[in-house]
């Protein structure tokens, strides 16, 4: 589910910019690190909709209180529209296409947010009619998602407009599968301008949530690499686990397990430790051991005593991927509804 993610440098002004506890004062730092998007800023809303960022964590709270699954699953969300032509809420769209748009794509199976993001746009029409842009609500979504886990709480820049297009081929292409090895997920994540370091930082996202059977069952339980039987690198004992709760030859087993099974509701560097004790889940989270520069991060992050570097880059990650071809200015439109239908 969530999958892969990237990014680099300037640890110094993540770490200004980073965790603070609360929602005080956004206006403090105004400057996020990496390079600046024209038409994006923190506090876009700031004239327009003042109360935007505040009505979004209440209904987010509602939300993950009624069904706390929803808060990585929210977090998933933004991953799967931001690589797919960029933050525009183009997963939100619905196609009248007989091939679909890219909620109907291979790779949205399972997504769940849909409604919730409905919901928190009907609040924000309410307060303030056609203003706040679906693509932003998004990215906000996953920021308070992140935060009521308790992870690092950020500052996010707004101004995204939305798209008009949505194709279920850009989905099934930008991607990365959960069978991807590390030379692939690198690609998928450098196409849209996200370094390794991004890559093994926003993996760090699957320390929340869960995955159903059908994305890793076949490739790490009964059928690695094509041949029957279990990934050689996979944990024994997990392995044994992992088959109690997966059928065997059940192609699209909808069963849920958890991604970090040792705190999938805290945001947290448990992720790592599962990696390096090979007790990840997915073989794209295993791949991050293949590469010198990826598994010397999981490896620092798997015996760090602190989470603040981590919640630092991730920071600077997340930023990065809410930047990705993002439609500003003129570009685009404020709709009403997310869900609108097109083609
Ligand atoms: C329908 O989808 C196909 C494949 O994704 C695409 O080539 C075609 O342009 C789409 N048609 C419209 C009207 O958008
Ligand atoms: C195992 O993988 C191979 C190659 O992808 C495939 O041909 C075969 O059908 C798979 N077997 C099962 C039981 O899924
Ligand atoms: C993880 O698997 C590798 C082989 O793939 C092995 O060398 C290593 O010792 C294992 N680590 C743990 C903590 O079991
Ligand atoms: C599983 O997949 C098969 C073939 O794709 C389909 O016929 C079947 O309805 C699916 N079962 C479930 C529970 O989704």
């Amino acid at each position: 589910m969530a999958l892969r993610l990237l990014q680099l440098v300037v640890l110094v002004v993540a770490a200004a910019a980073g965790f603070r506890p609360g929602l005080a004062n956004p206006a403090a730092v105004s400057v996020l690190p990496g390079l600046p998007v024209a038409g994006l800023a923190v506090g876009f809303y700031k004239e327009t909709c003042p109360q935007a960022e505040e009505l979004v964590l209440a209904e987010m709270r509602d939300i993950v209180g009624r069904d706390r699954t929803l808060g990585p699953a929210l977090l998933r969300f933004m991953f799967h529209d931001c690589l797919v032509r960029g933050c525009d809420a183009s997963i939100m769209l619905v196609s009248k296409n007989a091939t679909g748009g890219e909620r109907n794509a291979i790779p949205s199976y399972g997504l769940r947010g849909f409604d919730e993001i409905e919901q928190i746009k009907a609040k924000l029409e309410e307060a303030c009619p056609l203003t706040v842009s679906c693509a932003d609500i998004i990215v906000m979504a996953a920021r308070d998602a992140i935060y009521l886990c308790d992870g690092p709480r950020y500052d996010v820049e707004t101004g995204r407009r939305d798209g008009k297009v949505t194709l279920a081929f850009d989905a099934d292409n930008d991607l990365p599968p959960p069978s991807s090895n590390v030379v692939d997920l690198k690609t998928y994540f450098s196409v849209k301008g996200l370094g390794w370091k991004d890559l093994v930082v926003l993996s760090g996202s699957h320390t929340i949530g869960r995955a159903s059977c059908s994305t890793f069952a076949s490739d790490r339980l009964y059928n690695y690499s094509g041949h029957a039987g279990q990934d050689p690198s996979l944990d024994k004992a997990y392995a044994a686990r992992l088959r109690q709760a997966c059928e065997a030859g059940l192609a699209n087993d909808t069963t849920l397990v958890d991604m970090d099974p040792i705190s999938p509701y805290t945001f947290d560097l448990s992720y790592y430790r599962d990696v390096v004790s090979n007790t990840s889940l997915f073989l794209s989270d295993q791949a991050l051991l293949d590469d010198r520069w990826t598994r010397a991060y999981v490896e620092r992050m798997a015996t760090a005593e602190s989470p603040d570097e981590f919640f630092a880059d991730y920071v600077v990650a997340i930023t990065n991927m809410a930047r990705i071809e993002v439609l500003t200015g003129d570009n685009g439109e404020i709709r009403k509804v997310c869900a609108a239908h097109v083609d």
